[in-house]
């Protein structure tokens, strides 16, 4: 035994990582993905200084009720709905994100969702594959067009700022969007982005893109309601969080053909996909993976070593960059 603070890291991770921890800490790293449950969460914490997990570990009171030595929890995510910060915060816990160091993966990945529901990709390799191809139909797979389209955005954060960008500057996109307030006239002039209603952006988006946080306010912000206001021609991406739309209700708008299709890569109560999502061929289906490039998932991990380091290493000379609750940091000084 050493007496260097010790560290669980809850799921794989890089080797340069572990190289990067080791000098300050004595590190246990889970060799394999496990759901945690609640109480292996517990017992775990409760012989840990800090933690690094990931968005499938929830932790909350009853996970951190005997965690007395644990300093600082880091999420492997930039959303932290995963996390109760309020419980943390009552207890000096700190926690962090992966903010910024992931924005432009992502924006990558919502236009691949994007291009590739408008565009029938998905279900067009799957009949590919089935050897259905005997000649190339003139009328087949027909999809909508993108560039000059309307690009809508819900959730106008440093994100959603990101595949704005790309959609007004690459592809010639006027772009609309919703937040909870308009962004400073100069950001969103260079974005060409205008500011309009909930209900505006629904009916006038020829692509919506969701990038809100989770929370209990944003919980099925897009159901039966909201999707009826959409194009029969739209498509609709989500890569914030499953449970912001309503899955079943989405099923069976896309069923009825509004909107037209859909890019998902994440899912209420996923692993779990709603059955009819599964089924249906206007929808693409992707496992949580809108930041998953090999440097952004370093990056990633490497934030989540640095947040660490700065907390429980007075040697380091520097803050973690991106605590969430700084006043259990305050409080410590
Ligand atoms: C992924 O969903 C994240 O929050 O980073």
């Amino acid at each position: 035994m050493t007496d260097k603070p010790r560290v669980w890291v809850s799921r794989p991770t890089f080797p340069g990582i572990v190289a990067r921890l080791e000098p300050h800490f004595e590190v246990t790293v889970e060799p394999e993905e496990h759901k945690f449950s609640s109480s292996e969460l517990a017992a775990r914490l409760a012989t840990q200084d800090a933690a690094i997990v990931g968005l499938k570990d929830r932790i909350g009171a009853a996970e951190i009720a005997h965690a007395t030595r644990l300093r600082i929890v880091a999420n492997l995510g930039v959303g932290y709905d995963n996390l109760d910060l309020d419980a943390l915060s009552a207890a000096g816990i700190a926690a962090s994100n992966t903010a910024d160091v992931l924005n432009e993966s992502v924006a990558d990945y919502a236009w691949a969702l994007l291009l590739g529901s408008a565009r029938r990709m998905n279900a067009a390799e799957r009949w590919l594959r089935a050897g259905h191809w005997k000649a190339t139909e003139f009328k087949a797979w027909l999809g909508t067009d993108v560039r000059g389209r309307t690009l809508g955005i819900l959730g106008m954060g440093r994100i959603g700022q990101a595949i704005a960008r790309r959609g007004a500057h690459g592809f010639a996109m006027p772009v609309l969007y919703h937040n909870r307030s308009p962004l400073p006239d100069d950001v969103a002039g260079a974005l060409g982005a205008r500011y309009v209603s909930r209900e505006t952006l629904l009916a006038d988006s020829d692509h919506l893109v969701i990038v809100v946080p989770y929370s209990a306010e944003s919980h099925h912000l897009v159901g039966a309601a909201e999707l009826a206001r959409m194009k029969p021609t739209a498509t609709i991406v989500n890569i914030a969080r499953g449970g912001i739309v309503d899955d079943a209700a989405l099923a069976a708008a896309l069923r009825a053909g509004r909107p037209g299709a859909a890019g998902l890569d994440v899912f209420e109560g996923e692993p779990n996909v709603h059955p009819e999502l599964l089924a249906l061929p206007n929808v693409v289906l992707t496992p949580h993976i809108a930041s998953a490039s090999l440097p952004t998932r370093r990056a990633m991990a490497n934030l989540a070593a640095e947040n660490l380091i700065c907390l429980l290493d007075p040697a380091a000379g520097r803050t973690p960059p991106t605590v969430l609750n700084r006043e259990v940091l305050a409080r410590r000084l």
